[in-house]
């Protein structure tokens, strides 16, 4: 890792947007490292990307899930801050509990860092964790694990006393000891004036471009959902991967049908004398198989 926690401080001060995604696998940490981004998140919302478990929600993904694939990401960086996501349930019933998952994503599966969700009890969570040893992100405003008791998926901190919460909640959070909290689908004026008044950088998903930094995840920014998903206001599709990936299995399987895959370039050859004495061989029976024949 070349992405320091004070790096992204001076960042935050020199106005330099802070770039973070989402990565699940080994390739695919390699590619968005190697594409320069800052931070790659292992983010729960695997449970909808890669394990299936639901479209939408991200409460079953489980900590053994997260920590396999945060295991390979985080080999297939050298140069991004890998952060591991603490899934739904794995830091809620208490500090204990939080910090000894939180140490499971650094000792065990390499990450640097972890993210956790929410205010309320999640701010003494936090300062535990960072108490512990481990940095700890934030991440407030539309918190998928508990999208239920906010109604669903939308936007958060429209009426004046909710972006006063989320504001007072960034603020404690900044106070717990987080190095950076995610803003997500809050309003661009309201993640603006948050942005403004913390010293530690925000990184917004739907919060427009006041915030520090962005966030996508993976594979709705390169549009590499299996099959026809839903599209979010807030998200753009740089790539269409999806469909590259279709068109080429597609070709895959039509050269092998039509007999045109492999080709001579892609066989290894035998000597003739080699591939004489083998036939020989054959035609006479080897040793293995007079073996067998005694039995
Ligand atoms: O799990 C995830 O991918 C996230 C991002 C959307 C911030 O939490």
């Amino acid at each position: 890792m070349t992405v320091t926690l004070p790096h992204l401080r001076e960042l935050k001060l020199s106005g330099t947007p802070i770039v973070m995604v989402t990565a699940y696998d080994l390739p695919t940490a390699r590619i968005v490292d190697s594409a320069g981004v800052d931070l790659v998140l292992v983010g729960d919302s695997a449970a909808n990307t890669v394990l299936g478990h639901d479209p939408i929600s991200t409460v079953r993904a489980t900590v053994d899930e997260l920590l396999i694939l945060t295991r390979a990401v985080s080999r297939g960086c050298e140069h991004a801050m890998v952060i591991g996501d603490l899934p739904f349930m794995s830091y809620q019933v208490s500090d204990e509990d939080a910090v000894r998952n939180a140490g499971r994503f650094v000792k065990d599966a390499g990450a640097d860092v972890v993210k956790l969700e929410g205010s309320g009890t999640s701010i003494a969570r936090a300062a535990a964790i960072v108490a512990a040893g481990i940095p700890v992100m934030g991440h407030i405003g539309l918190t998928p694990q508990t999208a239920t008791k906010l109604g669903g998926h939308k936007a958060q901190g429209r009426e004046w006393h909710h972006a006063k919460r989320l504001y007072d909640d960034a603020v404690a959070l900044e106070a717990a000891g987080c190095f950076g909290i995610v803003l997500e689908c809050v309003p661009e004026a309201v993640a603006a004036a948050i942005s403004k008044r913390l010293t530690i950088p925000t990184i917004g998903i739907g919060s427009g471009a006041g915030t520090d930094g962005q966030v996508l995840v993976l594979h709705d920014l390169l549009d590499m959902h299996g099959a026809d998903s839903f599209q979010p206001k807030f998200v753009k599709r740089f790539a269409h991967i999806g469909d590259a990936m279709r068109e080429g299995v597609k070709a895959y399987a039509d050269e092998v049908r039509g007999g045109t895959f492999p080709g001579p370039e892609h066989v290894f050859a035998i000597a003739p004398e080699e591939l004489s004495a083998f036939q020989t061989a054959v035609e006479a029976g080897s040793a293995d198989d007079n073996i067998l024949a005694d039995w």
